[in-house]
């Protein structure tokens, strides 16, 4: 590691949200500025709602390079946006932005970064056959990186089975060569089960049935907190490999990092990062 110097010349990032506080991304990117020797920080602001329509102008005058967005900004931030990436505007959530030469660009990168999650743990996707539950923001992102990747099949199960159906519609217009629809909800055979919902993160419950779970290869919950769920409990009895959502919370950040520097993220340095911070989350 290279020390930190701020000087006249020192770019500036942040991460916008209300509450914000509890981010663990202000330590994160700014370990991966200095172990780049990159002179950068990242701080948090905490941004009440009135204040949003006049964030960019702020972010403009103090010659801000790029934000993360927070809860619960993620959405409204989009009226603001000159320019939104296809996967931003399909989600319809922001959570990476960067200053432009006429503006600024929003991106989502919660569906990349899970992809890149996937290949960190050897977990191969294609032609694979997958169940994803939930049909939230969460789902949306990782369902879209699903279905651009060459997956043979998606399924989408929720509780609420209309937000899957619509899932599954919008889905199906971005990808016609995948076999795309709503879970029947009987048990069968999948490469991988993905949860997507937040049962699990502080109930115990599961979202689907043991013979369900049973069926599957491979388990993710993106719940990272706690780490084993009881749904990856569940799987680790049954005796299938589980992973939960540390991967892809590092790997969104990752890419957000790569979006704003155009350099290759250490990743190291940030998982590290997000160890220590998540050791003392209670
Ligand atoms: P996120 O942005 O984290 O994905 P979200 O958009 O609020 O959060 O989505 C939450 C997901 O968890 C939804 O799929 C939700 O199901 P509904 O669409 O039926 O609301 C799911 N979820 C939350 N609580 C649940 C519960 N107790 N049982 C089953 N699914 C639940």
């Amino acid at each position: 590691m290279t020390t930190l110097t701020i000087n006249g010349n020192t770019k500036l990032y942040g991460i916008v949200g209300n509450p914000v506080s509890h981010s663990f991304s202000p330590d994160m990117q700014t370990r991966a500025f200095r172990e780049l020797n990159l002179n950068s920080v990242y701080l948090p602001f905490l941004i009440r709602d009135h204040d949003l329509p006049n964030l960019l102008t702020a972010f403009q005058l103090i010659n801000l390079q790029g934000f993360n967005v927070t809860v619960p900004y993620k959405e409204k931030i989009m009226n603001y946006l000159p320019e939104l990436s296809e996967e931003a505007e399909f989600i319809g959530s922001v959570n990476t932005v960067v200053k432009t030469k006429d503006g600024w660009k929003g991106y989502c990168t919660d569906g990349s970064g899970f992809i890149r999650a996937l290949k960190n743990q050897k977990i191969a996707i294609k032609n694979s056959k997958i169940l994803l539950v939930g049909a939230g923001g969460s789902a949306k992102a990782i369902a879209f990186s699903l279905v651009k990747s060459s997956i043979a099949r998606l399924h989408v199960q929720n509780r609420t089975k209309e937000k899957a159906e619509e899932l599954v519609s919008k889905l199906k217009r971005i990808n016609q060569a995948i076999e795309i629809s709503t879970s029947p909800g009987d048990p069968s055979n999948y490469d991988l089960l993905i949860n997507t919902t937040s049962v699990g993160m502080k109930d115990k419950g599961i979202p689907l049935a043991e013979e369900q779970i049973a069926k599957c290869k491979q388990v993710i919950d993106i719940i990272y907190n706690p780490p084993l769920t009881p749904l990856l409990y569940k799987a680790k009895s049954l005796n299938i490999p589980g992973n939960n959502g540390i991967d892809m919370l590092l790997y969104q950040g990752v890419e957000a990092f790569e979006i704003w520097t155009g350099q290759t993220a250490p990743v190291a340095i940030m998982r590290e990062s997000l160890k220590n911070s998540l050791a003392f989350v209670k």
